[in-house]
């Protein structure tokens, strides 16, 4: 089993898209195993996004995800990273297939909709950024789990 993080972005929020994109994870057979809303300190979204600290858009992208309530999620399944990544679509989200997330419901490159990691090692970090292991993060067993 694996774990990734996903944040609805601002947008996401402001169109009032977090019930059916949490929809769209849930029905694939993800697991909800964290979930909180609200607006995040500037820090925490310079943090995450450190890696991009050197490109152009790495300014406007923490201001905006920093504008307004993000909902933060993680969720676990079998390749939970690359299923979350293919369900999201690409990052342009003009260019998004249509089924993805993106490729449904945006039409903008920086305003995207969502957040999810793209590796092992990017999760585990995120994960740990966004929920401490104590409390805000829950084992459970699906009562369907043997069809996963
Ligand atoms: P990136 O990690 O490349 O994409 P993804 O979210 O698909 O993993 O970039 C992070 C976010 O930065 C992306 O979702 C939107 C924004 N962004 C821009 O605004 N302009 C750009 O040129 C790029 C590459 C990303």
């Amino acid at each position: 089993m694996e774990r990734t993080l996903v944040l609805l972005k601002p947008d996401a929020v402001q169109r009032g898209l977090v019930g059916t994109i949490i929809a769209r994870f849930e029905s694939k057979g993800l697991k909800i195993v964290g979930l909180k809303a609200r607006t995040f300190e500037r820090s925490l979204l310079e943090k995450h996004y450190e890696v991009h600290k050197e490109r152009p858009f790495y300014g406007n992208l923490v201001d905006f995800m920093s504008s307004g309530p993000v909902c933060a999620m993680a969720l676990e399944g079998k390749d939970a990273i690359a299923v979350v990544r293919t369900l999201v679509g690409k990052t342009n989200a003009r260019e998004a297939a249509p089924g993805t997330i993106r490729g449904d419901y945006g039409m903008s490159f920086s305003n995207n909709l969502v957040h999810a990691s793209d590796a092992e090692d990017t999760a585990k970090f995120e994960l740990g950024l966004w929920f401490s292991d104590a409390g805000e993060l829950s084992d459970w067993t699906p009562a369907d789990l043997e069809w996963r």
